[in-house]
């Protein structure tokens, strides 16, 4: 419980730092697109454990096959945004991207308090069957 945790921490907080680089390029013309792509990857392979986490825990599979489905998505979309909708669309392209990264931090946080969620729900599940036991 406490590995999951501290996973979709990780990775919320790199997906959120990527969003500040990225936001600082978009608005500031800061050029720190390596750094924004180095935390993107780490945000990215973050969701992706967490994914493979919950398709191995019963209840969460669907969760973790969507999970692992929208990293690839984040991965595809950040690794060629800049084919996509050139020229006058290119901002359709620009706030897509962003609107997908900040989806990443959401799935992260869903995965962390489903599986909290679950696991506390199953140890209630063992505490009440030992009690009637006794
Ligand atoms: C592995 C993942 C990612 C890769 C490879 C990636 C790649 C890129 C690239 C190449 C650019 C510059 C595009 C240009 O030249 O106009 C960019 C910009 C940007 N990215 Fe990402 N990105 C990733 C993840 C994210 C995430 C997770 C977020 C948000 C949480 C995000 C938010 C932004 C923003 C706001 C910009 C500036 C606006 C724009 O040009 O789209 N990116 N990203």
């Amino acid at each position: 419980m406490r590995a999951v945790h501290i996973i979709s921490w990780i990775a919320r907080v790199a997906l959120m730092v990527t969003l500040v680089l990225g936001l600082l390029f978009w608005i500031a013309q800061m050029s720190l697109i390596s750094l924004h792509i180095l935390f993107g990857l780490l945000g990215v392979l973050s969701l992706l454990v967490l994914g493979m986490v919950a398709v191995f825990t019963r209840g969460l599979r669907l969760l973790g096959v969507g999970s692992i489905a929208y990293a690839l998505i984040v991965l595809a979309f950040g690794l060629t945004q800049d084919m996509i909708l050139e020229g006058n669309l290119y901002w359709l392209t620009q706030a897509a991207h962003l609107l997908v990264g900040i989806g990443a931090m959401a799935v992260a946080l869903v995965i962390d308090k489903r599986y909290r969620h679950l696991k506390l729900a199953s140890l209630e599940e063992k505490r009440e069957g030992k009690l009637k036991i006794a």
